[in-house]
């Protein structure tokens, strides 16, 4: 079957659509899916964002309030885009569409599908331009270049990164063209045999860091930080910040889960892999955290220095400890392999979507992308330099990208997924698609679907708007 007559498939009848369940490429196994959703979870969210957050709303609380979120609200959530992506077997648009006329229902709600494409490539061609911060740390710590660095000195070669267009263009476009040879090898080639050995590895090396960490750094003032709770540290605005942060570590409201659920075979249990999936990105942001925080107490550095945490300041630790160079330069590769499988699951979406929307050919639909999203990654380079003083509401373009997508478009699609499952599409069918075994299980999580996690992402919009 060609691309051709699969995006003629998706519009015509129930053959062709039953024959178009059959023939779309999968994932190979159920390990492969895991693999590639984990990939895809765990990303800069974890190793970046996760320690900065955590050291700026201090701490325990914090990390429960986290895991709470990801428990009552990710999961749930989670759960639902893989099953949407199954059932539908498409790109995001196209699954919505398919399934709410299975339903009987308005095929408005592919808007809910669409509109996670769309932020799927927004928020890719920012997290390209910090990936590409990554990258460029990478010779420059196994080289020496912070031997011996003070606060100061790590500060501004931060910023000589920042005020060089040239490098962060050049290091943005190689995460790019990475992104787009794996991706445009296809989901059985690329994405598969890269992830193959991408997601251990990482493992591995965040578990030598962990280890090195616990040697050297202050690992019981570190575990104290992140697992003993200090209430009165938690503020309304904290709970809220965790509850974002949930969607943004688990891939949620954007397309990817929906996308790579749509190439799991039958039969997998989603509930299962969901809960390891989510169980495993945890586990990931922990160890970061555990990896980080004995270093930032060991060095006496300030755990709520905000985004530059590990920019700014790990590389003064790297620069003090025996063996730095080797220690920081396989953190930075460690953060530029999560990033990439992140990066691959953020371009799917749109991939898919002009192959099957549009009939175009891999090549042409990753040239296409590539290319726009090449442009669009220009505007994030430039906030930092040439474009620093055009401002909108007091935000860079970075910024505004960073601000749009993870505080209002993740949440708008989460919420439109959660109300066309939980409301749009019939319950037995639902039941049916997602496999839930035990009864119990199915009425626990369809509860929470319809009421618990809309509520919670609707209190994220109230906090937005300063009504709460
Ligand atoms: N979850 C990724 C991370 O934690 C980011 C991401 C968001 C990836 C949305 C895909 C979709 O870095």
């Amino acid at each position: 079957m060609t691309e051709k007559s699969l995006a003629a498939g998706s519009l015509g009848g129930t053959s062709a659509h039953a024959q178009q369940r059959a023939t779309r490429g999968l994932w190979s196994s159920r390990w492969v899916f895991f693999l590639a959703a984990t990939g895809s979870a765990v990303g800069l969210g974890n190793i970046w964002k996760f320690p900065y957050i955590t050291g700026q709303n201090g701490g325990g609380a914090f990390v429960l309030v986290y895991l709470a979120c990801i428990l009552l609200i990710g999961i749930p959530l989670l759960m639902a885009e893989v099953m949407i992506g199954r059932r539908g077997r498409q790109n995001p648009d196209g699954a919505v569409a398919r399934l709410a006329r299975e339903a009987g229902a308005s095929t408005r709600w592919r808007v809910a599908g669409w509109l996670g494409g769309l932020t799927g490539f927004l928020i890719l061609s920012f997290y390209l331009v910090v990936a590409g911060w990554a990258l460029a740390y990478v010779p420059a710590t196994f080289s020496g270049g912070f031997a011996g660095v003070s606060g100061e000195a790590s500060g501004e070669l931060f910023g000589a990164l920042l005020a060089s267009p040239l490098r962060l263009v050049v290091c943005a476009t190689l995460v790019l063209a990475a992104t787009m040879l794996i991706v445009g090898l296809g989901v059985r080639g690329g994405l598969e045999r890269s992830l193959r050995f991408l997601m251990p590895g990482l493992f591995v090396l965040m578990l030598v860091l962990v280890v090195y960490a616990a040697i050297e750094g202050e690992f019981a003032q570190a575990l104290q930080f992140l697992f003993v709770p200090d209430f009165s540290e938690l503020t309304a605005k904290s709970v809220l910040i965790a509850l974002g942060h949930a969607f943004f570590t688990l891939s949620l409201g954007c397309g990817a889960m929906m996308v790579y659920g749509s190439y799991l075979p039958e039969g997998t249990s989603i509930a299962k892999t969901s809960v390891l999936v989510a169980l495993a990105d945890t586990a990931v942001a922990l160890l970061a955290g555990m990896a980080i925080f004995p270093l930032v107490f060991g060095n006496a550095l300030e755990p709520g220095a905000g985004p530059g945490l590990i920019f700014v300041t790990l590389p003064i630790a790297f620069g003090q400890m025996p063996l730095g160079q080797v220690v920081g330069g396989l953190f930075f590769v460690m953060l530029v392999i999560a990033a990439l499988t992140s990066a691959i699951s953020l371009s799917e979406p749109s991939i898919a979507w002009l192959t099957e929307r549009f009939g175009m050919s891999r090549l042409k639909a990753v040239l296409v992308s590539g290319g726009l999203l090449w442009l669009l990654s220009l505007g994030s380079v430039f906030s930092f330099n040439l474009w620093a003083d055009y401002q909108l509401f007091g935000k860079t373009f970075f910024d505004t990208l960073d601000y749009l997508t993870t505080n209002w478009l993740m949440p708008l699609g989460g919420l439109g997924t959660v109300l066309f499952t939980g409301w749009v599409l019939k319950e037995a069918t639902v039941r049916e698609a997602i496999g839930l075994q035990r009864d119990g299980l199915f009425r626990a999580w369809w509860l929470l679907l319809r009421f618990g996690t809309p509520l919670g992402i609707v209190l994220v919009f109230l906090n937005l708007a300063g009504m709460i």
